[in-house]
């Protein structure tokens, strides 16, 4: 989707200074994105890429770096040896202790005057306010450049401002991007086009025509390495505070006046403003914790969460929560979002269901499954759309079933799609910001989730266990069944 840049902005080279440059974010996502921006002409001419890192590496040492740790996540068929070795050609490394004020002066030597920098903070976000002050310090921070700031965004609310404060003293607000990868796949803006493209849904996206909405983003995946992080993250700040949160705004949010950067960011923070806070006894009856136990996973024995390298025994870390959220306004008054995300469950599925009301009155019987209709967006593994009607089983008698109206993306364009990095990255050079988390966005996201960190804290109980392979622990299955509602799989 085309967006309009935020401002003119000429079009200078481009100095890509990447801090976090060695790490795993940058090997497994980021460089590939580049190489892929790169190889379909994406970048301005005249780029360099500047890979920031704490490693006394030489250039060589880092692109063998990119070759062994990068090169294996470009997708197979778009590499291309001649374009590779030109992508390397555009890197230089700089070693830079971010801790150290005097290491800056490299930087400032290396790169270029009168280019554009666009500095991508794939470091820990405890790391955001020093970078940030060094860089402007040594005067590369000029009313070209541009910051990207990786989430997770803070902790809690207090850090998250602290780190927009600090940010806020050398960048001006349409200078700094705050990404949330779900907002560059392919399906989560589709969704916004399904919305605001097509009449048929408008009259009826809204209470009471719409019974319940449902998001899950559920992973198959373990953490992996990522213990260290993960283990203090847990999956309410690692997920729910901004993939889930931005695909209930798409889903929830009226109708921009257009697709500028403000007026879509504008009815988005309306969305989390109306978000009902929850209060402990909400959180008791509304929220659900869970943490997997060891168990298969397509077939495979995995180990649970408590057995994973680097997890702390006695870990209260969550891996899976499922929540029923309320917004208080017009349009959703009394409609539940239940929302729903963990790591090692049946399968990996992103999805958001749209349940339409209940008929008014049934003149016909309904078959064995009772349910109406239903819109099911699919954004990953397949990007497809199915309408669920009811219509009538064939034979004598008068008797429904469900049957889909499917519409399969991948089928209907078979256009290469880039990554969400890709896309991002791209907006992040030509200046579109529709697709980054304004400040106010992401600080009310995080007063709502704040109350409930809080609240799981105060309670004192422990995530409940499930067993790695399932869909996350019963208690998530009766949360819907408590007002007749149910997971998609489960109906
Ligand atoms: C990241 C989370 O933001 O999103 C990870 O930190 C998670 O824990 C990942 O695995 C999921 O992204 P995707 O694109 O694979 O759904």
């Amino acid at each position: 989707m085309t967006t309009q840049t935020t401002h003119a902005s000429p079009d200078l080279p481009l100095d890509m200074i990447i801090f976090g440059g060695g790490g795993d974010l940058s090997a497994r996502k980021l460089l590939p994105a580049l190489y892929m921006a790169h190889q379909h002409c994406n970048l301005p001419a005249n780029t360099r890429i500047l890979a920031i890192g704490r490693k006394n590496w030489t250039r060589d040492e880092y692109l063998g770096f990119m070759e062994e740790h990068s090169k294996p996540f470009v997708e197979h068929k778009a590499l291309d040896p001649v374009s590779w070795d030109k992508f390397l050609s555009l890197f230089e490394y700089v070693r830079i202790d971010v801790d150290s004020a005097a290491d800056y002066a490299c930087l400032a030597e290396v790169s270029r005057p009168g280019v554009r920098r666009v500095f991508y903070l794939a470091t820990a976000p405890a790391l955001f306010t020093t970078i940030c002050d060094n860089l402007a310090a040594v005067g590369l921070v000029d009313e070209h450049s541009r910051v990207v700031l990786e989430k997770p965004l803070g902790h809690d609310l207090a850090s998250a401002q602290a780190i927009n404060n600090s940010v806020g003293q050398h960048f001006a607000e349409t200078q700094i991007y705050r990404i949330d990868h779900y907002l560059g796949k392919e399906t989560v803006q589709n969704l916004m086009v399904l919305r605001f493209g097509n009449a048929i849904f408008g009259p009826l996206w809204q209470a009471p025509y719409i019974k319940s909405v449902q998001i899950t983003v559920a992973e198959n995946v373990g953490v992996g390495s990522r213990a260290g992080f993960y283990d203090e993250t847990g999956a309410l700040r690692d997920m729910v505070q901004n993939h889930l949160l931005q695909l209930l705004c798409i889903v929830a949010m009226e109708p921009p006046v257009s697709l500028d950067p403000d007026a879509v960011r504008d009815e988005k923070l309306k969305v989390l403003r109306s978000l009902r806070r929850m209060t402990d006894e909400d959180i008791a009856r509304d929220t659900v914790r869970g943490q997997y136990t060891a168990g298969a996973v397509g077939g495979e024995p995995v180990k649970g969460y408590l057995q994973e390298d680097n997890v702390p025994a006695d870990s209260r870390a969550e891996t899976f929560v499922a929540l029923r959220a309320h917004i208080n306004n017009w349009r959703w008054a009394n409609v539940p979002f239940y929302l729903r995300t963990g790591k090692r469950m049946q399968k990996k599925v992103s999805e958001i269901v749209i349940e339409f009301a209940d008929l008014p009155f049934a003149i016909i019987p309904a078959g064995p499954r009772n349910y109406g209709n239903r819109l099911v967006i699919q954004l990953q593994p397949a990007e497809s759309i199915q309408l669920q009607m009811l219509a009538k089983e064939p034979g004598s008698g008068l008797k429904m079933l469900p049957v889909n109206l499917n519409l399969d993306l991948e089928q209907a364009f078979t256009e290469r799609r880039a990554e969400a990095y890709e896309r991002l990255l791209i907006d992040v050079v030509r200046g579109r910001l529709t697709h980054f988390m304004r400040r106010d966005e992401l600080e009310a996201a995080w007063a709502w989730v704040e109350p409930i960190i809080e609240g799981w804290k105060r309670s004192g109980d422990k995530p409940r266990n499930y067993t790695a392979g399932t869909f996350g622990p019963a208690a998530s299955s009766a949360l819907m069944a408590r007002e007749n509602n149910a997971w998609s799989e489960e109906s």
